[in-house]
């Protein structure tokens, strides 16, 4: 499988002096196009820093990343806000949006660089939205949605220019059990399209959806699980296996 992201000898330290904290120890990774990974691992193992190496959101301290080919760290902060921007989408446990702007417009904000196309974006927003299940909250004011919407809406907008790959820290941490597995569907249905999925979460049931699982633990990659395309009713199988190679690692 041709790669979208290569990571080598990844290492992250914050702080200085005596205080220093090694986030990332020296890890090896590589994201496949299309592919569909899930990271799990404890609190504070160096999950949500290995997503912000490999998007460029944060710098590393030493090694490489490379996305589609180029070193990140080669590029210049307007070069690497446009690949980011361009070919990447980013979910969190709860989307950042403005509170002055409906639904519909912060879902194209992001993408919303030339007025003149306002709308192109606005049609392709609620092609995204009817996806979604959120068409019709279009002139919703944030606070007027559910927990549930709002993370669907920024799934939304994360698609809005057509990523390579979504980058996703626990997207379902904050939502109850219905809601998250609406949310695990659609990403599933977004990666049939094509698009990559870097996944984060605590939950081996939701990792189960993904071609493969990388465990960390104190800032290594400590096991990968490839677990392949989940067949017919085979969920609980893999989320066994997931749960069995935790128990394997100690984590
Ligand atoms: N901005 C930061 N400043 C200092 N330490 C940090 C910062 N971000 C993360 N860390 C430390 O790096 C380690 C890994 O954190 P993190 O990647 O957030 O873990 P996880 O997402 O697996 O919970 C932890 O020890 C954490 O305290
Ligand atoms: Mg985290």
């Amino acid at each position: 499988m041709e790669a979208i992201i290569t990571g080598k000898n990844i290492v992250k330290t914050f702080g200085q002096g005596g205080e220093q904290t090694k986030a990332l120890a020296g890890v090896d990774v590589e994201i496949g196009k299309g592919e569909f990974v899930a990271v799990m691992g404890p609190s504070g193992s160096g999950k949500s820093t290995l997503l912000f190496a490999l998007s460029g959101m944060d710098g590393i301290t030493s090694g490489s990343v490379k996305f589609d080919g180029v070193e990140l760290s080669e590029l210049g902060e307007n070069e690497l806000a446009d690949t980011r921007r361009t070919k990447m989408g980013f979910i969190f446990q709860q989307p950042t949006m403005l509170k002055n702007l409906n639904l519909l417009d912060n879902i194209i904000l992001p993408a919303a660089r030339d007025k003149k196309k306002r709308d192109g974006l606005v049609k392709k927003a609620k092609n995204l939205m009817e996806k979604t299940s959120i068409v019709g909250l279009e002139t919703r004011d944030i606070t007027e949605v559910s927990g549930g919407q709002l993370q669907r809406a920024g799934i939304c907008r994360a698609l809005m220019n057509e990523p390579q790959i979504l980058f996703a820290d626990e997207p379902t941490g904050a939502l109850n059990s219905k809601s998250a597995e609406e949310i695990m569907g659609l990403l599933e249905e977004i990666n049939r399209g094509g698009t990559a999925i870097l996944l984060v979460t605590h939950d081996a049931k939701v990792a189960a959806r993904a071609d493969r699982v990388l465990f960390t633990k104190d800032g290594n990659i400590v096991s990968d699980l490839p677990l392949g395309k989940p067949g017919v009713g085979d969920m609980e199988a893999r989320g066994e296996k997931i749960l069995s190679r935790m128990a394997a690692v100690g984590i």
